[in-house]
């Protein structure tokens, strides 16, 4: 399996007027080409701080980044939003969708595709139905539960064919059939090259995952299993 991410000595601190609370400290993580990979660790330990490093919406401060087994130039931001774009998908933690569009607006906003409406439309139809939310596709997200807004979260990550996804906490709000639905969907996606990099509290979860690092205080360890 090819290495689609790697990162080296990842640091990364957050200022506040009087401290400075480093919260990556020196994190080693190798992302496989459609890997199902699982970050784990407790409430601060540093989860979410690093998806949104490796997914580089927020950058790592230091270390070496490779994508495609070419360096990325950290400090160029302006780079970022481009390999963002093209290459990644986010399920965010708090979802992020603009509540006054409908699903299916919050949908197409992101979509980049070359193919007319009517191809687009289809494709969010038919992962709706997977997601099971084809039915609240023309509803504004405070119309929704948690749990269906986050499979619009979902979806929108899904809709560009991106080569990784970042799901964060991507069950955290969803009764176990539906959870179990949502992962399978993001697991089918490992068929079509696409890695998937999942934080997540739930051991189940995790211990289905390909690998697994542990985070702790902000340093990160892979777990084996015997
Ligand atoms: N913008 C910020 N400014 C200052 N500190 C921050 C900022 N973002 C995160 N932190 C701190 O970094 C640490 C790690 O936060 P992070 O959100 O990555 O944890 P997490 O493992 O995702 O936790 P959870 O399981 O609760 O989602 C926390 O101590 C948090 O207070
Ligand atoms: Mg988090």
């Amino acid at each position: 399996m090819s290495t689609l991410i790697e990162g080296i000595d990842l640091e990364k601190s957050f200022r506040t007027r009087y401290v400075e609370t480093r919260v990556l400290n020196r994190v080693c993580i190798r992302i496989g080409t459609s890997e199902i990979i699982a970050l784990t660790g407790r409430s601060g330990s540093g989860k979410t701080t690093l998806l949104n490093a490796i997914g580089l919406l927020a950058p790592p401060d230091h270390g070496h980044y490779k994508l495609n087994g070419e360096e990325v130039d950290l400090s160029n931001i302006a780079s970022h939003h481009r390999v963002r774009r093209e290459q990644f998908g986010f399920v965010f933690q708090e979802f992020m969708l603009v509540d006054y569009m409908t699903a299916r607006e919050n949908v197409r906003l992101v979509t980049r595709s070359k193919s007319g409406r009517i191809a687009i439309n289809a494709k969010i139809e038919r992962l709706a139905e997977e997601l099971e939310i084809e039915h609240r596709l023309d509803h504004y997200p405070p119309q929704l539960s948690g749990g269906q807004r986050q499979r619009v979260a979902i979806l929108r990550a899904v809709m560009n064919s991106p080569k990784c996804i970042f799901a964060d906490e991507p069950t955290g709000n969803l009764d176990s059939t539906t959870g179990a639905r949502v992962l399978r969907l993001l697991r089918g996606l490992k068929s079509k090259g696409c890695a998937i990099v999942i934080a997540t509290h739930d051991q189940e979860i995790a211990a289905s995952c390909q690998r697994q690092y542990q985070l702790t205080d902000g340093t990160c360890e892979e777990i084996t299993f015997n």
